[in-house]
């Protein structure tokens, strides 16, 4: 053991009641997420939590109804490590209505636990020792950590703000001879920006060119306002072709807590993804597989979803239209970011903590999302609440 490989081992973490046990952090730069801290936070100071994603209002009852009825029918043992054939069966047929491609849910789709596990699996299955993989600031806060993990390095581009919009001229010049894997996350978050077709074009361009694997993270792809399109790589051959598209139910039927989505890409690429997920997972949830592939067969439950959420958006943009928080463009996603440069020059983390501490409403600064930490002193609000969450937190941010 060198010297230097010495310090980096007692520099290392100590494990909670093995106190010789000693491991070198993979991940010494990441503590706890930021959501968990602003839920928790909020928690103890009994405030309105606009910070972390998730409903306060309940998922669909007769979603919960056929959970139950799958239980009691006896689908409680383990399901087909690739997702039970029905289920996969009914999202390529939402596929193929959606974005007119025919996928094979034998080969080519995928049910794993949450985005959270599709994204892992996916960026697992593209990124070798040494590889670089090109990420959007402000991003995920997943995808970096996990590039780092599977060895490979991240080279983060910040998106233009205030639209965030991405600049393709120079994600072409960042591409190296090590490059091979791009992200990219429409609708996105934290922004609510959206990627058009003229965007989907120029990435295609560039995946060819470079011969790049392609990740798109699609969770949101129901929550698009006005009248906009959701572009899924699914639409376009040669993207489809080298790209892993990964989606959430959670995000879909208010049920973030169920932890199911699924992966769609070509059967090469699959198989190998498969072959991550077996030993990550091997499987998702059963009961919950079934009551999903009973439930989507009426598409009325993701078809409303942005009149849904457009009537949410507008009313919080509408109740903050007068205070001293200015909303920036929002074309999806349930998030919406408000400039607060009018109320305080603070940092955002720290605006943030004193907007949960002494007024009672957690919010997410953006800045956890830049891998610089770049401030703009914006912050995020989820407005997947009741319309009377909304309203009582909009009293008092009037008041900033
Ligand atoms: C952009 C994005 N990707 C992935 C995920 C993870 O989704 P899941 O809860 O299905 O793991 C989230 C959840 O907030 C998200 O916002």
């Amino acid at each position: 053991m060198t010297n230097a490989q010495r310090e980096d081992y007692h520099a290392s973490l100590e494990i909670a009641g093995a106190p010789d046990l000693k491991l070198v952090s993979k991940l010494p730069d990441v503590g706890t997420t930021i959501f968990t801290v602003m839920s928790r936070l909020a928690n103890e100071c009994g405030a309105i939590n606009l910070s972390q994603g998730f409903p306060d209002f309940a998922c669909p009852e007769a979603l919960v109804d056929e959970v139950t009825r799958a239980m009691r029918e006896g689908h409680n043992q383990y399901p087909p490590m690739a997702g039970i054939e029905s289920l996969r069966q009914a999202i390529a047929r939402k596929i193929e209505a959606l974005y007119g491609v025919r996928v094979d849910p034998e080969t080519e789709v995928t049910v794993v636990s949450g985005a959270t596990e599709g994204l892992y699996n996916a960026i697992t299955a593209a990124i070798r020792p040494g590889d670089e993989a090109i990420i959007f600031d402000p991003a995920y806060d997943s995808y970096d950590p996990v590039i780092r993990l599977a060895g490979g390095s991240t080279r983060r581009i910040a998106m233009r703000y205030p639209e965030y919009a991405i600049d393709w001229d120079e994600v072409e010049d960042s591409v190296s001879p090590r490059t091979r894997l791009i992200i990219v996350n429409s609708p996105h978050n934290p922004s609510g920006a959206i990627l058009r077709a003229a965007d989907m074009q120029a990435l295609s361009g560039i995946a060819n060119r470079h011969d790049l694997c392609i990740i798109s993270d699609e969770v949101y792809e129901h929550i698009i306002f006005d009248g906009e399109e959701h572009q899924s790589v699914l639409r376009y051959p040669a993207l489809r072709e080298r790209a892993f598209a990964i989606f959430s139910f959670g995000k879909t039927y208010h049920a973030t807590g169920w932890k199911v989505g699924y992966c769609v890409a070509p059967p090469a690429l699959t198989a190998e993804y498969r072959k991550i997920h077996q030993f990550n997972t091997f499987t998702t949830c059963t009961p919950m597989q079934h009551a999903l592939a009973r439930f989507m067969e009426n598409s009325a439950h993701y078809l409303e979803l942005p009149a849904f959420y457009q009537a949410k958006r507008d009313h919080l943009r509408e109740s903050l239209r007068d205070s001293r928080l200015r909303a920036l463009p929002c074309s999806g996603t349930y998030f919406q970011l408000f400039d607060y440069s009018a109320i305080s020059d603070k940092g955002d983390y720290d605006f943030a903590q004193r907007l949960t501490r002494e007024h009672g409403v957690a919010v997410i600064p953006v800045s956890v999302f830049h891998g610089d930490h770049t401030d703009h002193k914006v912050i995020r609000v989820c407005f997947a609440k009741h319309e009377a969450t909304l309203d009582r937190a909009a009293a008092i941010l009037r008041r900033l």
